[in-house]
């Protein structure tokens, strides 16, 4: 049997099901990973520029990189949730899926229906001010027209609500992705390197809660070497995905 279709087998059987993402699984969809390949974007860019002392003490640096490489890729019209996150949600419509916890601030999941969705690295969906707490979604922001954005309140420079290196992790994600590791049988671990702390403790903590897991990645990830993974699918997320989709029957 092959991995894939021990995958389908074990889903098949499954009542309770967790889904932890990493940037891989938006791959297909246009976005670069942060690592692992050549466009990677840790490969072009020092992450110390959305290291949170950087973006305090130079802001319109730090907006910068992050109106250019975050920003442009989620206002374009072209960047889609792929068979992957479509199936992902399928599972949910199913009952079969309870939550996906994503290290991704793209919000493909939530595009391609997902309800239950915790973003363990918050979101660029909505920007806020650290000074006096003012929140904006980021639809009513136009990086060309103010630069760096400022609260309309306050005039101090507005923040993206994802993590920045340096940041702590929300703390109803944080809570929530925990809770949602109790009970599951399976874990579903996408496009991740496994290699960012804490998040990498979602899928340990499911493993040691009794959940099988079953990774989708194009090249093994640290939990696939640590010997975590019980079904590895080597190959792109959204293909294989598509293709367990066929075999379970489950429209995407
Ligand atoms: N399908 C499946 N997996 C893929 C694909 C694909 N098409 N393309 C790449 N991958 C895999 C890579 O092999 C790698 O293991 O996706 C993984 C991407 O790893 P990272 O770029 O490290 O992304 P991630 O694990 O999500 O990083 C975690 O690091 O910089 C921080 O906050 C950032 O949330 C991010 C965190």
């Amino acid at each position: 049997m092959t991995a894939l279709e021990q995958a389908a087998e074990a889903i098949k059987g499954a009542r309770k099901i967790l889904a932890f993402t990493g940037a891989g699984i938006s791959v297909e969809s246009g976005i670069p990973p942060f690592r692992g390949s050549k466009d990677s974007l840790w490969e072009n860019y020092d992450p110390d520029i959305i290291h949170l002392d950087y973006f305090h003490n130079h802001p319109k640096e730090s907006w910068e990189f992050i109106r250019d490489v975050f920003y442009k890729y989620m206002s374009r019209r072209d960047i889609l949730p792929n068979a992957a996150h479509k199936f992902l949600a399928a599972l949910e419509r199913e009952g079969k899926l309870t939550a996906i916890v994503t290290q991704n601030i793209d919000n493909l999941h939530q595009m391609a229906g997902s309800k239950v969705v915790w973003e363990f690295h918050g979101t660029t969906a909505t920007l806020s001010c650290e000074h006096c707490g003012g929140k904006i979604s980021a639809k009513e922001v136009d990086l060309e027209e103010e630069f760096p954005p400022r609260c309309e309140k306050c005039g101090k420079v507005l923040k993206p609500d994802f993590i920045f290196f340096g940041e702590g992790i929300p703390r109803e994600a944080y809570e929530g992705s925990i809770a949602a590791t109790e009970g599951v049988d399976i874990c579903i671990v996408v496009g991740t390197s496994g290699l960012v702390m804490p998040a990498d403790m979602i899928p340990i903590m499911a493993k040691r809660n009794g959940a099988k897991i079953i990774e989708f990645n194009t090249q093994p990830s640290k939990f696939t070497e640590e010997g975590m993974t019980d079904i590895f699918v080597q190959g792109k997320a959204g293909e294989e995905m598509g293709k367990l989709a066929d075999i379970l029957g489950i429209e995407i």
